[in-house]
């Protein structure tokens, strides 16, 4: 495991000064680009989850859907968009969450998800945990039980992880982790 992890380390490329000064922004579309790097994060999202009897995928728009939607076809579940307001064509839910300046939605078609489905939350990188937490929310209006939120990345220092366990009692899983 631990070699893998750090074949998926050296594919991310870190920028500095990004998007603004002082950020290292760590870019999971390096590691996309690499097929070793990409196909390596979906097998072991699946080998994490392929005895979890998942029913449902929620990702949310846009780079979650890249790791969301494969994992979801490798697990034989369902797929469900978490997407920016306005693109769903028929009704929605909707729950907003904090950015760093203001606050972004998120919506998904009203029947989504059915009543006892076991659902796994996947986004590309945990940061804060504001997209993570507004995709629990979603799930939590339907009787679901969400199993479990995973990423490719996690930043460890911003607490998405303890403010996800403390809020609902959810735990996450990563394949990566930066400081
Ligand atoms: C990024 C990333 C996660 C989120 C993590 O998405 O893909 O979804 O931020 O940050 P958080 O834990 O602090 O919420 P972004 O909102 O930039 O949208 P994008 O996927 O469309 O680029
Ligand atoms: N990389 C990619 N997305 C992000 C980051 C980052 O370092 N921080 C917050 N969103």
């Amino acid at each position: 495991f631990e070699a893998k992890v750090v074949k998926l380390k050296n594919s991310i490329k870190n920028i500095p000064d990004f998007p603004k000064p002082g950020i290292l922004f760590r870019d999971v579309s390096s590691l996309c680009q690499d097929k070793d790097a990409f196909a390596l994060s979906i097998d072991m999202l699946y080998e994490a989850f392929k005895d979890e009897k998942i029913d449902m995928v929620v990702a949310a728009e846009a780079r979650g859907f890249v790791f969301g939607a494969p994992l979801a076809q490798r697990l034989h579940a369902g797929f469900a968009m978490a997407r920016k307001p306005g693109k769903l064509p028929r009704s929605t839910l909707e729950e907003s969450y904090d950015l760093e300046y203001g606050t972004s939605t998120l919506q998904i078609t009203e029947d989504a998800l059915q009543s006892g489905q076991r659902v796994l939350i996947v986004d590309d990188l945990l940061a804060t945990g504001g997209t993570a937490e507004a995709m629990i929310r979603l799930c939590k209006h339907f009787d679901v039980e969400i199993v479990c939120t995973a990423f490719v990345i996690e930043l460890f220092d911003l607490g998405g992880a303890v403010k996800i366990k403390n809020d609902y009692n959810i735990e996450t899983f990563s394949l990566v982790e930066f400081p």
